[in-house]
């Protein structure tokens, strides 16, 4: 939830302004209700704001020229604090303008914050929680009694050295009466060549280059310029300039850099000739799932999970699985629990992060938490691991960001390699999870002695067919994409499953919901009669998702389902495998999917929904893959 930029450098008069605006249009995802640049220059800080879109942005910089800069930050704004406007978008500065600072995260205690710096007769021009914190900069940049820090920042000449020194004790010194989260960057127009950071709860990394450095909320910003990345942990503080990177700890000593390599190129981030990004996220399927099931087997095909990082003894005393996320992560937790409950006889509750510590769960040192996210970044998320942890829980993360919060707070992570997802709507990634948490729940099975490792290594086989079956569910996409087109005036849309299908129909409905704009809803077919067959009126679209008729007690119940909602009006849509004939007569359409063994049918029932929502966006004319009033990476609670 919002996305940050910066970037110090002098290799080029417009560098700064290209590289900001650039790393934003990645970033874009994080949420797009308003963005700004602050360029700082010899003389002084340009600061431009528009609402809406980059674009605008663009525009307004284009119109307002601004001078070549030495250092630059950028932010693109998720409204918390305040209606997107232009007074309330990032950069805030100082009525002086010799500060401008972005925030990514939310000040708690800046109600209280703002009436103690009114009451010292400073003036506010936003609504945001954001502005306080500049002004506390400016107050303890500009206080004698602010203690001094002093230490050495790499690649400062003697003027960059002594302001960035100041604004590094100012930093130190707000941070520490700030309550909340936060990613802020700050420059001063005392001396544009520095960028000084810090974090807490939200995120930041680092990009190295060649005579200038970079700044971002994750390294989309910059994977452009340069694969060489820094981990910024908790609580550290950060001054970055041209030819150097200096990162402090709370107590402001330096510690080492935690560099890394980013295993993507900057082609991985772009639309790559497809409509949109969740087009393209969508056809990437068959890969994600691939390269997360790929090199899992040692070489007595065992599953090996050298990465788990949690000894056999303790995966061997767990007595209960708890599986959190949100939104699409919880969905995938909800098939992963089918699998899991089946393979290794042990209970798994599947959680919402955001309901999950206020519950007072029964958590103790025998409890595994699965915490499922794609950015890794998700604060309801995050918050659930902490509560986990602190009840003696062992957490594995399932992500698909190598170095997130939630990987480095967790005490394993098995990574999904779905590849960056951007747009809003989650597809590969939920795919990837599904995939990443079968291959956990095989591997306790394995461990525990549930199964034999040639068990495993046979449902491994078969799920190793997978990707090879969604690419053919890919490859007949026009029929669902055709009927996509016919449903454009449709107002509601009902969503049916049973077992394994019910989680399916709930991430049908939310793809419908977020990208189409259309009141959605999934329901355990089983319940229909318990209350909302009651929806069911003539002409109401309902998707069904039909179980392999191998499974004839489920089968035949979701039949007999379809039948009452025909019964009353309803046009019926359908989601059955190859050869299942028995569901034409009942069915106003088909979407095929190839035959899976029954707990892996949820990785092909999805495809269609993701692409009957994907087109009824694009035919309804919505921005599929930045849908209103979201964001990709929800970093508040
Ligand atoms: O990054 P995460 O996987 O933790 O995100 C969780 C949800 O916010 C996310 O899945 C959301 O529900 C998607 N927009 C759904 O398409």
């Amino acid at each position: 939830m919002c996305g940050i930029v910066g970037h110090v450098g002098c290799i080029g008069a417009q560098r700064s302004r290209e590289v900001v605006m650039g790393g934003l249009a990645r970033l874009e995802y994080r949420g797009y209700d308003s963005a700004g640049i602050a360029l700082a220059n010899d003389n002084g800080i340009d600061v431009i704001r528009a609402v809406g879109k980059l674009v605008n942005l663009q525009d307004a910089i284009d119109a307002g020229h601004p001078e070549d800069a030495l250092a630059g930050i950028g932010h693109t704004r998720w409204a918390t604090h305040g209606r997107p406007t232009v007074a309330n978008a990032h950069p805030h500065s100082t009525p002086d303008g010799r500060f401008s600072l972005v925030h990514n995260g939310i000040i708690e205690n800046a109600d209280a914050l703002r009436a103690q710096l009114q009451a010292s007769g400073r003036e506010f021009s936003s609504q945001t929680d954001t502005e306080v914190v500049v002004h506390l900069i400016q107050e303890a940049y500009d206080c004698a009694e602010t203690p001094q820090w002093d230490g050495t920042i790499d690649g400062a000449d003697e003027h960059t050295h002594s302001v960035g020194a100041r604004l590094i004790a100012a930093m130190r010194q707000v941070t520490a009466r700030l309550e909340g989260t936060f990613t802020l960057l700050v420059v001063t127009s005392d001396c544009p060549n520095i960028i000084v950071a810090a974090r807490r709860s939200s995120p930041l990394v680092i990009g190295l280059g060649e005579n200038e450095n970079f700044l971002g909320s994750d390294v989309l910003a910059f994977v452009e310029h340069t694969s060489r990345a820094v981990e910024i942990d908790q609580d550290q503080i950060v001054a970055v300039t041209a030819r150097g990177v200096t990162v402090l700890d709370q107590s402001g000593q330096r510690v080492p850099l935690k560099e890394y390599e980013v295993d993507f190129t900057s082609d991985r981030a772009t639309k790559g000739g497809w409509p949109t990004f969740m087009d393209k996220e969508i056809n990437e399927q068959p890969e994600g799932v691939a390269n997360t099931l790929a090199d899992r087997l040692d070489s007595h095909s065992r599953l090996a999970l050298d990465e788990l990082r949690i000894s056999e003894d303790v995966l061997r005393s767990v007595d209960k699985i708890v599986m959190i996320g949100c939104g699409t992560a919880s969905y995938a937790g909800q098939v992963a629990r089918y699998a899991i409950e089946h393979w290794c006889r042990i209970p798994v509750e599947v959680e919402l992060s955001s309901e999950f510590r206020y519950r007072d769960p029964v958590v103790t040192e025998k409890t595994l938490v699965v915490a499922i996210s794609q950015s890794g970044e998700t604060m309801d998320t995050i918050m659930a691991i902490r509560h986990a942890r602190e009840q003696g829980a062992k957490v594995v993360a399932i992500v698909n960001t190598p170095g997130s919060t939630i990987s480095r707070e967790s005490d394993a992570v098995l990574l999904t390699h779905a590849g960056p997802e951007i747009a809003v709507a989650s597809t590969k990634a939920f795919t990837a999870q599904v995939t990443a948490c079968f291959i956990l729940g095989l591997f306790l099975s394995q461990v525990r002695g549930n199964k034999f490792a040639d068990e495993v290594a046979d449902y491994m086989e078969k799920l190793g067919e997978v990707p090879g079956k969604i690419q053919q569910i890919l490859d007949q996409g026009e029929t669902v994409r055709q009927f996509a087109r016919t449903m454009v005036d449709a107002t509601s849309v009902i969503y049916l499953g049973r077992h394994v299908g019910f989680p399916v129909a709930l991430e049908g409905a939310l793809k419908l919901k977020e990208i189409c704009y259309i009141h959605a809803e999934g329901f355990a077919a089983g319940e229909l009669k318990h209350g909302p067959i009651a929806l069911v009126d003539e002409g109401q679209p309902v998707i069904i998702i039909v179980p392999t008729p191998r499974r004839p007690e489920l089968h035949n119940k979701v039949l007999a389902n379809i039948q009452e909602v025909r019964a009353r009006g309803a046009r019926t849509i359908v989601v059955a495998e190859e050869g299942d004939s028995s569901v034409d007569e009942f069915a106003e359409i088909v979407f095929r999917v190839p035959q899976v063994p029954t707990l892996y049918a949820p990785l092909l029932a999805v495809v269609p929904l993701q692409i009957f929502a994907c087109e009824l966006a694009t035919a309804k004319g919505l921005d599929v893959d930045q849908p209103r009033n979201l964001a990709k990476s929800v970093t508040v609670e």
